[in-house]
């Protein structure tokens, strides 16, 4: 069953083939990293404008290193939502536009349900169940239990920033560029990660969700109580930066793992799964790699070409739809809000 998948729901515009849920055919990201860049962060109509332009070649470059003509394809799988709705629309009318003209099923993908999806594809289907998902992006930081793929509860989510939405603040604030993971993860390296204490709190409604927003706010009132300027040069910021920012960062690796932790311990799953852009994070793949030797659990997570945004991962959740029936009419619009609960389309 072969697979054409778009992604186009942020700042990546992306197109991937699988095979059966698992084997990529080919997978092709474009990246808009660097026209985001001198604005800090995403600008939505940028986005839409450069996946215009940019999605055509990225879905005959991934069909042409699959070796296939469409109509060899079985179905098409979009991205439906959540993310950008500009973005989203102009991924939508071309896979429908795909799907159209060679008659082939269209299929709706929630973009997390991609993510939960990514370590299926680089543990070859291999994945003990139930699993415990940590998705942890720029847009997400959901705790989900997944008891079969396509299925999932909602278990623990941020009430503010999502934990790569801080990274991304916090690199904009200090001066390091845009996106902040990466340029934090590297400076952070070698640095003293004990300088400041950068502890977050438990949420005291016992409630067992994430938020990010005070350690945001503790990094501000740092920077302006040592008057700390914005990096001059954001490639060696600096002791007092890199200190700074890997301070934060193991701030936010060990709030995530005490609750994915905490989690673990109280539903006994077969297995763990980090997935999201932020899974890229060198610090908290090690020390979700010891959590899971702890606790004597697989852990799954995806190379980092699948950690953050591609389309393979959207064939792969697209798969899993297809089998359970999911169609989407000619009808389909992008819905930029979903929650991942309300996303277990019924078959049409
Ligand atoms: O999953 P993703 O590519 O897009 C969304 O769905 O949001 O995640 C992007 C996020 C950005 O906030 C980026 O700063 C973060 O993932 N990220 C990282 C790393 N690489 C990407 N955060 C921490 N460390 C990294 N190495
Ligand atoms: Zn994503």
């Amino acid at each position: 069953m072969k697979l054409l998948a778009i992604e186009t729901s942020c700042d990546e515009t992306a197109a991937a083939v699988v095979e059966d849920g698992q084997h990529i055919l080919a997978s092709v990201v474009s990246t808009q990293a660097a026209v985001h860049a001198p604005y800090g962060g995403v600008v939505p109509e940028l986005a839409s404008r450069h996946h215009i332009e940019n999605l055509c070649p990225v879905v005959t470059q991934a069909m042409a290193e699959a070796g296939l003509d469409y109509p060899q394809l079985d179905a098409v799988a979009v991205t439906q939502g959540p993310g950008l709705v500009g973005s989203l629309l102009v991924g939508l009318q071309a896979a429908k536009g795909i799907a159209l003209v060679h008659g082939l099923p269209l299929v709706p993908v929630h973009h997390i349900a991609g993510h939960i999806q990514a370590p299926f594809l680089s543990a070859g289907g291999r994945i003990e169940l139930p699993t415990l998902a940590l998705v942890v992006s720029g847009g997400h930081t959901h705790l989900y239990d997944v008891p079969e793929p396509g299925t999932y509860r909602l278990l623990g989510r941020t009430r503010d920033d999502a934990a790569g939405e801080a990274f991304d603040k916090v690199a904009k604030l200090l001066g390091l560029g845009y996106p902040g993971g990466p340029v934090i993860d590297r400076l952070a390296r070698g640095a003293d990660d004990r300088a400041i204490d950068f502890t977050v709190a438990r949420l005291k409604d016992g409630s067992g969700d994430f938020s990010f927003s005070g350690l945001k706010t503790a990094v501000l009132y740092h920077v302006r109580k040592q008057a700390i300027p914005p990096a001059t040069d954001p490639a060696n910021p600096g002791r007092l930066i890199r200190d700074l920012v890997a301070s934060f960062q193991r701030a936010v690796v060990t709030a995530l793992l005490r609750r994915f932790k905490q989690a673990a311990q109280q539903r006994r799953p077969a297995s763990l799964l980090l997935t999201g852009g932020v899974a890229a994070n060198s610090l908290l793949r090690v020390e979700a790699a010891g959590m899971a030797a702890e606790l004597g659990l697989p852990l799954h997570v995806p190379p980092i070409a699948l950690s953050t945004d591609n389309a393979a991962m959207i064939g792969a959740a697209g798969f899993v739809n297809y089998r359970k029936g999911i169609r989407a009419g000619w009808d389909l619009n992008a819905a930029p809000q979903w929650p991942l609960e309300e996303s277990s389309q019924k078959p049409s």
